[in-house]
């Protein structure tokens, strides 16, 4: 499978115009890192790196004048690096560089370089694979560190010393436990053990960055793999303590309750075979969060979180804050999601009446069926019967959901009185009692004791009006 020579697979014409233009400009380039890696690995890659040894801009310029006009290079003078879009394609050109690190900071001095530094200063050897660009090795594949075999072991290694790569860039500890979630890849053990020794260097990445990578854990297919590496590493302690928090089982009388950090990352491996949103992922993540907080033994009830759910609602805002997740309406769904992540379990313990369900229907509002994902994907009991009696129930409470939507329509729902109608029909000013009056008529609607519709709303508001002492004006 494996070959010396690429140049079947560079098809697209953008390839050939590179080689033009480096040829005209008589400095070499090359694909570099992670577009080659994909390339081999036959996945999709829309990101081109070109790396060449001269400069960067004159060939990107050159490049851009060949495909032709209306194609706009921007220039990023501090990375040294330039840009161009074409067709599906984001390229950037770099020179080579030799970088070199100060310890406090991620951002490197550079120098002018060879492939080989180039090669040199990448983070994994399966990023660090080249192919040749150049008219009498076009498509040649330079890989001075056996990359190609460690894509075929399914092995992530640095290129050179680990402690080097690492204390040069720890955002990289987090793209190895990344690459090795999305790829299904193993980390090779002095790679791994030197993770674990320079894990505290974490500390100089920026928020943003740390962010980035656990998106994308959370988005590969089995998520539950990169957070049992960032707990063993030490760096989910540094991160998202939180989550490490749910980690153990404690034991009292004899009693034990379930590891809360293994069940949440089987709820979030559950969820991740259901839907690919990043925000109902992150609920997954953070359903139970609250748990070690509300965690009480009583040798009547045994063990009990009562709570966690509003307790781990409220602790969102301040783990997104920290790393610096959108403070918008992004962290209210997820707050949402963790504060109502029981509501569809309960109803299945107790009569899924129609009561229960329209009350649910319209608190969840248009977010209802990823609720049910989420609450579905809580379900990770080793019992069978119980597994089945809870998807049985589920499939009752959908059932119902639909019919009391059909009849109903709560979703979304404003209810038929509003606070001006109160006033105008009983002459009153903004007060209280209007609240009073709306609220009644909203659970009277919500339990099923009058129909959603104007006419018995208004009759009631009139009745509720009269309890609290007013008179219609008209
Ligand atoms: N790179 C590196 N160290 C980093 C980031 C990037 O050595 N901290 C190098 C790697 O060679 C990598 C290349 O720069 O392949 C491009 O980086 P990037 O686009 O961030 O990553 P990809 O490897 O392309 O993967 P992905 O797009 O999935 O992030």
């Amino acid at each position: 499978m494996n070959k010396n020579n690429y140049a079947e697979d560079l098809t697209h014409p953008i390839f050939e115009i590179i080689t033009g233009a480096a040829t005209e400009i008589g400095n070499p380039a090359y694909v570099i890192g992670g577009f080659v890696r994909d390339l081999i690995m036959q996945r999709p890659c829309t990101d081109i790196d070109i790396v060449t040894i001269g400069n960067e801009i004159e060939l990107a310029q050159k490049v851009a004048k060949k495909i032709g006009p209306g194609v706009k290079v921007t220039v990023f003078r501090n990375f040294k690096t330039a840009m161009l879009q074409y067709q599906q394609y984001n390229i950037e050109f770099v020179g080579a560089r030799k970088e070199s690190y100060k310890f406090t900071s991620r951002k490197p001095d550079v120098e002018p370089g060879t492939l080989q530094d180039d090669q040199n200063r990448r983070d994994f050897t399966i990023n660090a694979l080249a192919l040749s660009l150049q008219t009498d090795d076009y498509g040649n594949l330079i890989d001075p560190f056996s990359g190609i075999d460690d894509i075929e072991n399914k092995t992530l290694r640095t290129p050179l010393n680990p402690d080097t790569t690492f204390s040069d860039d720890p955002l990289r500890m987090l793209r190895g436990i990344r690459f090795a979630t999305q790829l299904d890849f193993e980390i090779e053990q002095n790679t791994w053990t030197s993770i674990i020794k320079n894990r505290n260097r974490i500390e100089i990445v920026s928020g943003e960055r740390v962010t980035e990578e656990l998106n994308k854990i959370i988005l590969a297919k089995t998520p539950s793999k990169g957070f049992k590496l960032l707990e063993s590493s030490g760096l989910l302690e540094l991160i998202l303590p939180q989550l490490l928090a749910l980690k153990g089982a404690e034991f009292m009388e004899g009693i034990g309750h379930k590891d809360n950090f293994y069940h949440t990352l089987q709820v979030l491996d559950n969820l991740a075979k259901k839907s690919d949103n990043l925000w109902l992922r992150w609920a997954a993540l953070l359903h139970d969060i609250g748990k070690p907080a509300t965690k009480r033994f009583t040798h009547e009830n045994g063990w009990t979180f009562h709570g966690h759910d509003y307790v781990g609602s409220k602790m969102i805002p301040g783990i997104f804050k920290k790393l610096r997740l959108p403070l918008n309406e992004k962290m209210k769904y997820v707050q949402k999601m963790v504060l109502m992540h029981l509501r569809p379990i309960a109803l299945t313990e107790e009569q899924v009446t129609d009561s229960a369900v329209r009350r649910l229907l319209f608190e969840a509002g248009d977010d209802i069926d990823d609720l049910m994902l989420l609450s579905e994907a809580d379900i990770t009991s080793k019992n069978p019967n119980k597994v089945r009696r809870f998807l049985n129930n589920f499939a009752l409470v959908r059932q119902k959901l639909k019919s009391v939507e059909e009849a109903d329509k709560i979703r979304n729902w404003q209810p038929p009185i509003s606070g001006e109608i109160i006033m105008d029909t009983f002459g009153l000013p903004p007060c209280r009692e209007i609240g009073i009056i709306k609220t009644a008529i909203r659970e009277a609607i919500l339990d099923g004791v009058i129909c959603n519709n104007f006419e018995e709303a208004f009759e009631m508001m009139i009745k509720e009006g009269e309890k609290l002492g007013f008179k219609p004006i008209k």
